[in-house]
C-alpha cells in the first residue's frame, strides 16, 4: 500500500493506493471518525463488480449502508440526475455528517461529488475511483461538476474529498479502451512532472497493459504524486494547475470537431504530440524528446497522428478552451520531458502548419 497526502491546510486528505484497498474502506472510514449511516453512489456495472461486496463488508464493519444506483454514461452528469439523487438521499435520511462514497469512474466521481458538495450545503465525500482515469486524475483535487447541455463541467465546485481509496486491483476488470484512456493521463503526468517516471513508462508499458499489479500501483502512485503536488500549489486553478491540461487544448478541440467519434484519451494523446511538435518548432523542445513521447503513446495503443479533420475547425474550437484569456489561446508546452510551461505566444500560423502536418516547411 502507498500513501500520498494532499496538503491543503484544514482540507488536507490522504490518498491510499494499492491492490485490495477496497477491503480496508471500513477501517479507513472509522479512522476518519465516521460511524453509523453512509451512502454509496455507483453505477450498475461497478455495483455488480465491487459495490455489492463493499456494501456487505461495510455492513459487517457496523455501518448502515444505502447504495444509490445511477445509470452509466456522461449524460448522467446532469441536474436531472443530481435531483434524483437529492430525492433518494432524503428518502434514506442522509444527514450532514453522512458520508457519500463515490464508487466508480470519473462520471460517478464528478456527479456524486457535485451532489456531496451541495446536498445540505455539503456532506463528507469519499472518492473510491475504479477506472485508471479516475484514480490518477478525476478523484484527486476536488473538481466536481455536472454538464450543462453541450458544455462539459460547466456547473460545479471545488470540493475536496475527505479520503481517496484507489484499489488498483479493480483495474483488472477495466475494458482495454478505458485503460488506454487512463494511460493518456498517466503519460501526461510523467511528461509534465517527472522524467524518471517517464523512463519507467518507457520500460513498463507492456506490464501495465497486462495489468501487472506492481506496475499499475507504481503508475497510479507516481501520477497521483504529480497531480497532488500541482493541486497543493494551485487548488483553485488560478494558474499553475493549467499544466494538468497538457495535450488538452488541441485534444478537446479534436474531440468536439470529430463529434466525439474520437474519444478523450485518443484526443489527448494526439494533442500531446501536436503540442510537443509546436514546442519543438519553436526551438524549445529537442526533436528526440518528441520522438520519445510519440513512442510511449504508440506503445500505450493510442494515436499520434492528426485524424482527417479540418485544421481551421480545430483552431476555431480551441477558442472555447477554458484557458483562453483575452482571446489568446494558451498552450501548455514542454521544455523537456518532465518540465512544462504555459505560453500564449504560439502563432496561429504555426498551429495550422502542425495540424496540417507541414511542420518541416
Ligand atoms: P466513466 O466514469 O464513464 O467510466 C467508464 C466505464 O467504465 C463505465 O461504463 C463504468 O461502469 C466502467 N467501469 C468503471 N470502473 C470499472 C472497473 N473497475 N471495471 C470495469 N468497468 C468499470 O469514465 P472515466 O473515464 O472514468 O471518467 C470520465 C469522466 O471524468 C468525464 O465526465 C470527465 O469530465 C471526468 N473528469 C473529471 C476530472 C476532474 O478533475 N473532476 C478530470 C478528468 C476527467
Ligand atoms: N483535470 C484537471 C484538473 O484537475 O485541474
Amino acid at each position: 500500500m502507498r500513501k500520498v497526502k494532499v496538503a491543503l491546510g484544514g482540507k488536507s486528505y490522504q490518498i491510499y493506493i494499492g491492490s485490495g484497498m477496497l477491503a480496508q474502506t471500513g477501517p479507513l472510514l472509522k479512522g476518519q471518525g465516521f460511524s453509523g449511516k453512509l451512502v454509496i453512489i455507483t453505477d450498475p456495472t461497478v455495483n455488480k463488480l465491487y459495490g455489492e461486496a463493499l456494501n456487505q463488508r461495510l455492513t459487517e464493519d457496523g455501518f448502515s449502508v444505502n447504495t444509490l444506483l445511477v445509470p452509466e454514461g456522461e449524460e448522467q452528469k446532469s441536474l436531472g440526475a443530481a435531483g434524483r439523487l437529492y430525492h433518494e438521499l432524503t428518502n434514506c435520511y442522509a444527514e450532514r455528517n453522512t458520508p457519500i462514497l463515490a464508487l466508480g469512474g470519473g462520471v460517478i466521481g464528478d456527479l456524486a461529488g457535485f451532489v456531496a458538495a451541495t446536498y445540505l450545503r455539503g456532506v463528507p465525500l469519499v472518492q473510491i475511483p475504479t477506472t485508471l482515469l479516475a484514480q490518477v486524475d478525476s478523484s484527486i483535487g476536488g473538481k466536481v461538476a455536472i454538464d450543462h447541455g453541450q458544455l462539459k463541467n460547466m456547473i460545479g465546485a471545488f470540493y475536496q474529498p475527505r479520503l481517496v481509496i484507489a484499489d488498483t486491483s479493480t483495474l483488472k476488470t477495466l475494458p482495454a479502451e478505458e485503460l488506454a484512456k487512463g494511460l493518456a493521463e498517466v503519460i501526461k503526468s510523467a511528461a509534465i512532472g517527472d522524467e524518471r517516471f517517464f523512463v519507467f513508462l518507457e520500460g513498463n508499458l507492456d506490464k501495465i497493459k497486462s495489468r501487472d499489479e506492481g506496475a499499475l500501483e507504481e503508475s497510479v502512485f507516481q501520477s497521483i504524486k504529480i497531480k497532488a503536488d500541482v493541486v497543493e500549489k494551485d487548488e483553485m486553478d488560478l494558474g499553475l494547475r493549467n499544466v494538468l491540461n497538457y495535450g488538452h487544448t488541441i485534444g478537446h478541440a479534436v474531440e468536439s470537431v470529430s463529434d466525439f467519434r474520437i474519444g478523450h484519451g485518443q484526443a489527448v494523446a494526439i494533442g500531446m504530440v501536436m503540442a510537443a511538435k509546436i514546442s519543438s518548432q519553436m526551438g524549445i523542445l529537442n526533436g528526440n524528446e518528441v520522438a520519445r513521447l510519440k513512442k510511449v503513446i504508440e506503445k500505450a495503443g493510442l494515436p499520434t497522428e492528426m485524424p482527417d479533420l479540418k485544421p481551421e475547425e480545430i483552431i476555431q474550437a480551441m477558442k472555447h478552451d477554458k484557458k483562453v484569456r483575452e482571446n489568446k489561446v494558451r498552450f501548455v508546452l514542454l521544455k523537456s520531458i518532465g518540465d512544462v510551461f504555459v505560453s500564449d505566444e504560439v502563432s496561429q500560423a504555426l498551429v495550422e502548419r502542425i495540424l496540417s502536418g507541414d511542420e518541416k516547411t
